[in-house]
């Protein structure tokens, strides 16, 4: 704020809850650079209310959020936040694949219900991740910070591009864990419906910490309904936040967590940082540093 404020007029949107669409629009009319949030949808909506809009800069390496054919078609640069939010999500991924394997949230709802009453030998059995696959969707800077994680824990490794058909169904019947990890695009909507879904080990487990419209929600309560798949552990849903009365929620073996793959103190910083350098230098008329 204070290297922004430093050069330009700042306006803020003071408030926790992203801004109604109404008062985005309203707000945008008079500005040249915008620094967003990945709860803000940038469209030509927008774009047409904010006739002097020179610069998009995104707070999130994802760029769902932004219609980037509206932008290039109006030569407006938008920028994210490559690179420093990588370790922070490899590091909740991993603890998502933790806590699926070894059935942490109903041990916690033992142990609080009362259901707790003596150490048993069947008891709350997992999965041990030493030998066990990890199919990785999406090798990316992410996806191979979670498979270097992941073989120091043992785990065996293997991965494919998010449009390789061929390799996902390979991939899909062999882990024992998948983890995703590709961004959310046309082709990528859904990836993982009711066939990928019925193509998955039975007993294996989902991860999602990239963008809950890659997963059917649907299809994924019926799998875990059915016991099709052992778990499903998730930090981004569709839509976000889940309504308390979502069906999903109420499926077994679900843990949902709420898009905290970036939420350390380091990462959320340098993502601001790298968000600030973006929204300078396109305004001073220089190129980006981290362009979409
Ligand atoms: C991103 O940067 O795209 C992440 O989802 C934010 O946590």
């Amino acid at each position: 704020m204070d290297r922004l404020a430093a050069e330009h007029e700042v306006e803020v949107w003071p408030h926790a809850m992203p801004p109604p669409r109404t008062e985005l629009l309203r707000l945008v009319g008079g500005c040249e650079g915008l620094l967003c949030l990945l709860t803000d949808r940038v469209d030509a909506e927008l774009l047409d209310a904010a006739p002097r809009l020179r610069a998009v800069a995104n707070m999130a390496v994802g760029v769902d959020n932004v219609d980037l054919a509206e932008t290039r078609r109006r030569r407006i640069p938008v920028g994210n936040t490559p690179g420093v939010l990588t370790d922070s999500t490899a590091d909740l991924t991993m603890a998502l694949i933790l806590a699926a394997a070894r059935r942490l949230v109903e041990g916690r709802e033992q142990v609080l219900g009362g259901g707790w009453r003596t150490w048993d030998p069947m008891g709350l059995l997992g999965l041990e991740l030493r030998g066990a696959v990890l199919g990785i969707v999406g090798m990316g800077r992410i996806g191979r910070a979670v498979a270097r994680r992941a073989a120091g824990f043992g785990m065996r490794v293997d991965w494919c591009g998010r449009d390789d058909p061929a390799g996902l169904d390979r991939l899909l019947a062999e882990s024992d864990v998948v983890s995703l990890h590709c961004p959310l695009t046309a082709a990528t909507r859904h990836l993982i419906g009711r066939d990928a879904l019925a193509r998955m080990k039975p007993g294996a487990i989902l991860v999602n910490t990239a963008r809950g419209p890659i997963v059917d929600q649907d299809a994924l309560r019926e799998a875990l309904r059915a016991g099709r798949i052992g778990a499903a552990a998730l930090d981004v849903t569709d839509p976000e936040p889940l309504p308390a009365d979502d069906p999903l929620l109420a499926a077994p073996n679900l843990l949902v967590v709420p898009h905290i793959g970036s939420a350390t103190h380091t990462a959320r910083g340098r993502m601001a940082d790298l968000a600030v350098d973006n929204l300078l230098a396109a305004l001073a008329g220089r190129p980006m540093p981290h362009p979409v």
